[in-house]
């Protein structure tokens, strides 16, 4: 079994300052760790519950993938990740099975881990994000 935590859900939004206001408002949540990622043109907001996160996260620049998705869909769940041990082993496994992958190899993602994500044509309809701690 690849799969040790479900490391966050990450959710699309247009307005991350907005968003985390009506999560506070909501759920009295509050953020433990914002981070730009500027490879993914992205910024995020993490909200731990229990040992995973939900992950607020908008756009950066006009051609971030988030930007396209809200274009196309508008705020929404985007992917979800799935925390593993080894993440080149967990992809080559995915991959062994069907699935498509977006990154070949695993590379830095944010909070210092390693993520590499897989396609969600041949995984259910499901963009999914290996990452390892
Ligand atoms: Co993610």
């Amino acid at each position: 079994m690849q799969l040790t935590e479900i490391d966050h859900i990450a959710i699309a939004v247009a307005d991350l300052d907005a968003a985390i206001a009506y999560y506070a408002a909501a759920f009295g949540a509050e953020v433990h760790h914002r981070e730009v990622v500027e490879s993914d043109g992205v910024e995020e907001a993490l909200i731990k519950v229990a040992d995973s996160s939900i992950q607020l996260t908008a756009a950066t620049t006009p051609d971030s993938p988030i930007a396209k998705f809200l274009d196309k869909r508008g705020e929404g769940l985007h992917h979800v990740g799935y925390r593993v041990d080894d993440c080149a082993a967990a992809l080559a496994q995915m991959v062994e099975a069907g699935a498509t992958p977006i990154d070949h190899e695993p590379r830095p993602g944010s909070r210092g881990t390693t993520v590499a994500f897989v396609h969600p044509k041949g995984s259910l309809g499901t963009l999914i994000e290996l990452v390892e701690e």
